[in-house]
């Protein structure tokens, strides 16, 4: 196979993509990046170098779940959390005769939570509960009020044979609860922070339980690491997102013209928010969905204050589409609505640049396994060397750790 994934820079208003010594500092950055001499540069390789033994472990481990539940209710927050919830969304949910995926843990709301009392209540549960450093407030409410509650249905024995915990390999509060109380486990490695986790058991095991082809979902980054056209595209695309926020464009916009790319848009909010906003530098990222959007943030777009740029998730192929009947008049009447979807895009493209807005497109050749690891990779590559280019160090989140600190004293921890 080979890349499912082309960069249309023909609208961008810049030229950073040709610009010699731009170009040249991003490869280096990519080749340094490689090099894996840096805290949290692990999984740069990690799809290329992952023991296979661990893809073996998780699909049978998935496999038991399978029999076990209807539900997989997956705890986590942010990089613990948007991945899985992403592809899962991008794919149209869980294959046939595979359990639901129900995500908690990813807010505080009482409402929320309370509302997974039912789904507890009325169906075969699991829990898989992920988080790196095993502490993070959120995870940690959430996985004890639905241990609780799996307690009064399976009592505690049986609870614990339906938890996979995904955490550190050697410290944390989740780490030592697990081997405790004898839970199967799976490991992030100590060197991959959380939004950088797509191609560990964080985020493919919950994904291997839905049915998700988890080795199409690596197979796509393997068969590009070394395609140096694919890599010349994505590094264009990072030197071209330098070089906007250096000319005043302070917030890229990722666009997608179909609702089910709406947590991919989330996916790469945390991906790119949390790596590059520091330092007093960073592009803000937002995401909209298109259609819907342009009849509320399109007005901003093209006619409000210059600081955007536009990044246009476009896919290229569904595999579901409906027939324009009669009754909607003779232009659209017999076209196909993705036909009139893909219209849409020339057409706003055709208005946006009439106001100068710069926009990268991202042709996407189809949404399946393969393409979404494929496109998940390209997308933590761009960031960590827009991020380099910058001068911030993508791999931190110093404001996050002190958020999580300042609640954890205000609650007497
Ligand atoms: O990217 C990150 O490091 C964060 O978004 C974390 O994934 C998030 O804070 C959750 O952390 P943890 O997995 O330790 O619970």
């Amino acid at each position: 196979m080979k890349a499912k994934l082309s960069v249309d820079f023909t609208q961008a208003r810049c030229g950073a993509y040709k610009d010699e010594v731009l170009m040249k500092r991003a490869l280096e950055i990519r080749e340094y990046l490689k090099e894996d001499k840096e805290d949290f540069t692990g999984w740069v390789n990690w799809p290329y170098n992952m023991p296979s033994a661990w893809m073996d472990d998780m699909k049978k481990a998935a496999e038991d779940l399978r029999a076990k539940c209807d539900k997989l209710i997956v705890i986590g927050i942010g990089g613990s959390y948007l991945g899985s919830a992403a592809v899962i969304e991008a794919l149209g949910g869980s294959k046939p005769g595979c359990p639901d995926l129900v995500f908690a843990g990813n807010n505080m709301s009482g409402y929320y939570h309370a509302g997974l009392k039912e789904v507890v209540d009325n169906n075969e549960v699991c829990l898989c509960v992920v988080s790196k450093s095993g502490g993070t407030m959120e995870s940690r409410l959430a996985f004890s009020i639905l241990k609780d509650w799996m307690y009064e249905k399976y009592g505690k024995d049986e609870t614990a044979k339906r938890i996979v915990a995904v955490t550190d390999p050697k410290k944390g509060i989740l780490r030592e609860e697990a081997d405790k109380e004898g839970y199967v486990t799976f490991e992030i490695p100590g060197n991959i922070g959380g939004r950088y986790s797509a191609f560990t058991p964080g985020i493919m095991f919950p994904l291997a339980v839905a049915g998700v082809d988890i080795d199409a979902f690596v197979q796509g980054t393997k068969d590009i690491a070394d395609d140096e056209a694919f890599w010349k595209e994505a590094l264009g695309y990072a030197a071209v997102r330098y070089e906007l926020l250096e000319e005043g464009k302070k917030i890229e916009i990722f666009e997608y013209y179909d609702p089910s790319l709406r947590l991919i848009g989330e996916w790469c909010k945390q991906l790119f928010g949390e790596s590059e906003g520091k330092d007093g530098k960073g592009l803000f990222p937002a995401s909209l969905t298109f259609s819907t959007d342009l009849h509320s943030m399109g007005q901003f777009i093209q006619q409000g204050t210059p600081i955007i740029f536009e990044t246009i998730f476009n896919v290229v192929n569904r595999d579901k589409d409906v027939m324009v009947p009669e009754s909607a008049g003779p232009e659209l009447a017999g076209r196909s609505l993705n036909d009139i979807n893909a219209m849409a895009v020339k057409g706003v493209m055709a208005a946006h640049a009439k106001a100068d807005v710069p926009m990268i497109k991202i042709d996407i050749e189809k949404i399946d396994e393969y393409t979404l690891g494929q496109f998940l990779y390209f997308l933590m590559m761009t960031c960590a060397v827009t991020g380099k280019l910058m001068g911030v160090d993508p791999f931190n989140q110093p404001g996050v750790e002190d958020y999580k600190q300042e609640i954890r004293n205000l609650l007497g921890q």
